[in-house]
């Protein structure tokens, strides 16, 4: 008996104690679980279904020919997901391929701190989430890095593209900057924002 009324009256020193701290975290809008998690779920939808597209435009027509495929097929997937998760995504870079990739002002800052820790201690691509504006007109935002591979990257995105790759890509990016990474730096992100006051969509 003694015990259960410690514990109760521990509980409610808890409550009056948390309970501010519960009210400061909701004024200050703090990224929620849940939205960094359908973020993920999200990204992660994106990518296996572009790197299936990549896999079989390369199997099909080779490096040259899965250029064009990228071109179209990558914004398509985005425009996709997007659409079934209600996670508008798009990718980012600091030296872009698409122009449409680029960034500036405080996007482009956060995506350099993120390149300076591309993975995090885990070897898992580094993710930051953040909230902007207040009320109807909060997003949740995060972004994820991508990371560069040897394989099949380097072939399009790598320090010695082939020179019909090269001109495959300067026909349809004339200011391609995307080539010259090296497996393990940061090659881009997802960038993914939900709009909190939109319904959820399942
Ligand atoms: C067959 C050539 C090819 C291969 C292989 C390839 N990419 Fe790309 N990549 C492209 C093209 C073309 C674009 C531009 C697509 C667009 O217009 O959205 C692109 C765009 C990107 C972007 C978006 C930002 C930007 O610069 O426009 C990222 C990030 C990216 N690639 C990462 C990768 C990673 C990581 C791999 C390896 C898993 C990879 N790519 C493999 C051709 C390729």
């Amino acid at each position: 008996m003694m015990r259960v009324h410690s514990a109760m009256r521990s509980l409610a020193v808890l409550a009056i104690f948390t309970s501010p701290l519960v009210l400061s975290a909701c004024a200050t809008q703090e990224p929620a679980a849940a939205d960094i998690e359908r973020s993920t779920v999200a990204a992660d939808l994106f990518q296996s279904r572009l790197q299936t597209a990549l896999k079989s435009a390369l199997q099909n027509g080779g490096p040259t020919a899965a250029v064009n495929v990228c071109a179209e097929v990558a914004p398509a997937i985005a425009a996709e997901v997007s659409a079934e998760t209600g996670v508008e995504l798009r990718r980012i870079s600091l030296r872009p391929r698409n122009p449409g990739a680029n960034t500036q002002g405080e996007l482009r800052q956060r995506l350099t701190s993120l390149g300076e820790a591309p993975v995090d201690a885990a070897g898992k691509p580094s993710m930051i989430n953040w909230v902007e504006g207040k009320g109807t007109d909060a997003t949740h935002n995060s972004m994820r890095a991508i990371i560069m591979k040897d394989e099949p990257c380097a072939m399009c995105h790598g320090t010695a593209v082939a020179a019909d790759v090269r001109a495959a890509i300067a026909e349809l990016y004339p200011d391609d900057a995307a080539t010259g990474y090296r497996a393990g730096e940061m090659r881009g992100a997802i960038l993914a924002k939900i709009i909190l006051s939109r319904p959820r969509m399942h």
